[in-house]
């Protein structure tokens, strides 16, 4: 018994050898270690008859030689796997289309954010950012909007603490730059805002381009010709430009800047509440109050700014009629840019 032993390991072992796919690994295990008629199991039926004084002996033999195939066995089913081997069996077809991997891409507003800032600094701006909690002192005094002014009615604020506020605009950031720097400056500022609003033109939370220009002889003739650069370059066209006087109490004088609605071509839609116009920016001549803040002399220096919400532009360039699909999260709306 101990001959047969020896003799079906160094079987096994050959047979082994000879194993080049998955079926003829699976016929091999068959057998030598299949449970039934497997040749390994069928000497090991047999102990029970040796003689009793031989038995453990050789029942120690056959299970250490059981335990060698075994672990030859496996090791040859990893080999086969690393090497791809399966395919010789033809079970894996090649004409079969290939694994879709779905990769990530920057959200809609977050790629229009970023064209809208590299236009500009095509433009000679700079980049800035800022702080999303913002203090009163920043999102509205330093901006002429004192408090009790009727202007802050404008803004449904998110509050923090009496002076602590989620921003409602980037204009803060404008105080923030003069403060710590000299004339001439250029900058865009992009970012987030908040407001307590929600319908269909309006989100709670929407993204704001802040610009911001001062040197001496600034004119508004520079803000037009800026923001009409602008705009021809993020519509790709030659979209009508329209500055409606306004009121901000930041700028004097004040413009709203609106552009064609793209939607219906001007003749009147849902989105552009049927005037054919859709505002897309804020902007005017730095009032000299904010200047004199910031401890420039508005004898010497002028300058604009102007503040532009990307929801609203990225709806315009892409034909989108409600601001709510951005914050969705729907992959076949994102999907698409
Ligand atoms: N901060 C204003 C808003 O959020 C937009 C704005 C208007 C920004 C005029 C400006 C400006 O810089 O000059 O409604």
């Amino acid at each position: 018994m101990e001959q047969e032993l020896l003799r079906l390991k160094q079987e096994a072992e050959e047979a082994l050898a000879q194993v080049a796919g998955a079926d003829q690994l699976e016929a091999f295990r068959v057998r030598f270690l299949g449970r039934k008629g497997g040749v390994l199991t069928g000497v090991l039926r047999q102990l029970g008859k040796v003689a009793a004084e031989d038995r453990p002996r050789l029942g120690q033999l056959a299970n250490d030689i059981k335990q060698e195939i075994e672990t030859r066995f496996e090791e040859k089913k990893a080999q086969l796997t690393v090497a791809g081997a399966d395919t010789d069996s033809g079970r894996i077809d090649y004409s079969l289309p290939g694994r879709y991997l779905p990769f990530g891409k920057l959200h809609p507003v977050t790629q229009v954010m970023e064209e809208i800032c590299s236009i500009f600094e095509g433009l000679g701006f700079a980049v800035a950012e800022g702080p999303d909690v913002e203090t009163d002192y920043y999102n509205f005094e330093a901006l002429n909007i004192p408090k009790h002014h009727p202007a802050r009615d404008m803004h449904d604020t998110f509050y923090v603490t009496d002076s602590i506020l989620l921003r409602t605009h980037t204009s803060p950031m404008q105080a923030r730059i003069m403060e710590r720097q000299e004339p001439p400056l250029r900058y865009v500022v992009p970012g987030k805002v908040y407001r307590c609003d929600s319908d269909m033109t309006h989100t709670p939370m929407f993204h704001q381009v802040e610009g911001l220009l001062v040197d001496r002889r600034v004119s508004f003739a520079d803000l037009k010709g800026v923001l009409t650069s602008f705009t021809h370059k993020i519509f790709e066209r030659e979209l009508a430009l329209r500055f409606r006087p306004s009121y901000f109490p930041f700028t004097e004088p004040s413009a709203e800047v609106d552009v064609a609605c793209v939607i219906c071509g001007g003749s009147g839609c849902r989105v552009c509440k049927r005037t054919g116009w859709l505002e897309i920016l804020g902007s005017g001549l730095i009032d000299p109050e904010v200047l004199k803040m910031v401890g420039y002399d508005p004898d010497v220096y002028s300058g604009f700014a102007f503040g532009l919400g990307v929801e609203r532009i990225a709806m315009l360039k892409y034909g989108i009629d409600d601001i709510r699909l951005y914050y969705e999260n729907d992959l076949r709306f994102l999907s698409q840019f």
